[in-house]
C-alpha cells in the first residue's frame, strides 16, 4: 500500500507528533510524515521533527501582512510536500474557512476534553485541564475530530475516558490525559490512512469496525 503523507502542525512540546513518529517507526502507521510546521520559532516538536531528518519548518505569523498570507505559506509547503492528511498535533491557532477549504475533511485534530465539554474558544492547553478541575467533573478525556470551518466543531473520529481525582492539579491531569492522547491520535491517522472512516453527516463511522487487535491493544478502553 502507498504510504499516506502526513503533514503535522505543531506549537509546542510535541509529545502527540512523537507518538506519531514512533507510531510510523514501529510499523503501525502506514504513513511517511512528510513535513512539520510550527507558528512558533521554540517548539520543542521542531527539534523532534529534525531529530528524525523530517523536514521541518517555522513559519513566523509575524513576517505576513495579514492572517490569510500567513495560511496561504502553510498551504504551499503541504502541497509542495504532497500532503494528504493535515494533522493538528497542539496547534495552538485556529485556523479560517480559506485553509479549512484547501484541506476539506482532511484535517484532524487533537483536544483534551470530551467534546463537546470544554472546548471551543478559549479552551486550549492547561486552560481545558483548570477548567475541568474547577468545573468539578469527575471524567474528562481526548477527542481526535475533523477540522470544520468552527472551533472543536468538526465530526469525532475517537474519544477516550479519563478520570478526575480529588488531588488532581491541572498539570497532572494534563499528563493522565495525554497518555490517552497518545493511544487516539496514531490509531485515528491509521484508520485515515487505511480508509476506514466514513463521515455520514456529524457521523464517524469505522468501516468494517476495529479489528480484534486494535481492540486488544486498548485504544478505545474497551
Ligand atoms: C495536547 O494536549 C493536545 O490535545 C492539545 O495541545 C496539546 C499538545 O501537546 N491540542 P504536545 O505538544 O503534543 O505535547
Amino acid at each position: 500500500m502507498q504510504k499516506l503523507k502526513v503533514g503535522v502542525l505543531v506549537s509546542g512540546s510535541g509529545t502527540n507528533l512523537q507518538a506519531l513518529i514512533d507510531g510510523v517507526k514501529k510499523g503501525f502507521l502506514p504513513c511517511e510524515i512528510a513535513v512539520v510546521i510550527s507558528n512558533k520559532k521554540e517548539a520543542f516538536a521542531l527539534k523532534r521533527a529534525e531529530a528524525e531528518s523530517i523536514p521541518a519548518f517555522f513559519v513566523n505569523e509575524k513576517e505576513f501582512c495579514n492572517n490569510l498570507e500567513f495560511e496561504k505559506r502553510m498551504v504551499e509547503i503541504l502541497k509542495n510536500f504532497q500532503v494528504e492528511l493535515v494533522v493538528l498535533a497542539g496547534f495552538l491557532k485556529v485556523l479560517s474557512p480559506y485553509f479549512v477549504s484547501e484541506f476539506t475533511n482532511k484535517i484532524i485534530n487533537i483536544h483534551p476534553s470530551l467534546i463537546p465539554s470544554f472546548c471551543g474558544k478559549g479552551y486550549y492547553g492547561i486552560k481545558v485541564h483548570e477548567a475541568v478541575i474547577n468545573y468539578g467533573v469527575k471524567i474528562t478525556g481526548a477527542t481526535v475530530h475533523f477540522v470544520d470551518e468552527g472551533t472543536d466543531t468538526g465530526p469525532i473520529i475517537l474519544q477516550k475516558a479519563v478520570p478526575v481525582f480529588d488531588d488532581d492539579t491541572p498539570e497532572v491531569l494534563a499528563e493522565r490525559v495525554k497518555r490517552v492522547e497518545h493511544e487516539i491520535l496514531p490509531l485515528a491517522v491509521k484508520l485515515f490512512a487505511e480508509k476506514r472512516l466514513i463521515i455520514e453527516n456529524r457521523r464517524v463511522k469505522i468501516k468494517g469496525g476495529l479489528s480484534d487487535g486494535e481492540k486488544a491493544s486498548n485504544y478505545l478502553g474497551i
